[in-house]
C-alpha cells in the first residue's frame, strides 16, 4: 500500500476511535479495548493488537485482540521493556533478528511497540502489535499508533 493511502486509511481510524473515546468514556481500559477492537478488525497485516500494562514493575498483559498472549513479560528482556527502557517507539522488521525477543506466538514475524504515557508524561505501559508477515511496519505506523495511544 502506497504511504498516501495508508496516512488517509490512519485518519479515518483515528477519528473514529476519537469519537467512541471521547463520546463515551474516561476510562483507559476502556479506551485501550476500543483501540484494540478498532485497529484489529480494520488492519489486515494486525495479527496481535493490544497492551502491556505497567503494574509494581512488572509488564502484564492488558486489553488485547487476538491469539493468547504471554500474561507476564520477564523484566529487561523483548521488544516492550527495550521501548520503556529507551522511551521511544521501536519498529522490529525481523522478530528473529531482535536479541532477547519473547515469542507469545511463534506466528508473530514483525513487531512494533509504541510506549504509552499517563498525563505528567510517565510510560505506564505499552501498544504492542505483531504481525505474522516480515517487514510490516513503518514510521507511518508509528507516528499514528503513537497519535492513537495519546487518546487513552
Ligand atoms: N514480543 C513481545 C512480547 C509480547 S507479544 O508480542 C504479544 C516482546 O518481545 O516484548
Amino acid at each position: 500500500m502506497n504511504t498516501e493511502k495508508k496516512q488517509k486509511r490512519y485518519q479515518r481510524f483515528y477519528t473514529q476511535i476519537e469519537g467512541l473515546i471521547e463520546k463515551s468514556s474516561n476510562n483507559p481500559i476502556s479506551n485501550m479495548s476500543t483501540i484494540a477492537a478498532v485497529l484489529h478488525y480494520k488492519i489486515e497485516y494486525f495479527f496481535w493488537t493490544g497492551f502491556y500494562l505497567l503494574q509494581d514493575g512488572n509488564l502484564q498483559v492488558g486489553p488485547y485482540q487476538g491469539a493468547l498472549a504471554c500474561i507476564n513479560l520477564e523484566k529487561d528482556k523483548g521488544v516492550c521493556w527495550a521501548a520503556i527502557n529507551q522511551n521511544k517507539t521501536i519498529v522490529v522488521p525481523n522478530v528473529h533478528e531482535f536479541p532477547n525477543h519473547i515469542a507469545c506466538d511463534s506466528r508473530s514475524m514483525s513487531e512494533i511497540v509504541v510506549p504509552i504515557r499517563n498525563e505528567n508524561n510517565e510510560i505506564i505501559g505499552v501498544m504492542d502489535v505483531d504481525s505474522s508477515s516480515l517487514n510490516s511496519f513503518d514510521e507511518v505506523d508509528a507516528q499514528w499508533l503513537e497519535k492513537i495511544s495519546a487518546l487513552i
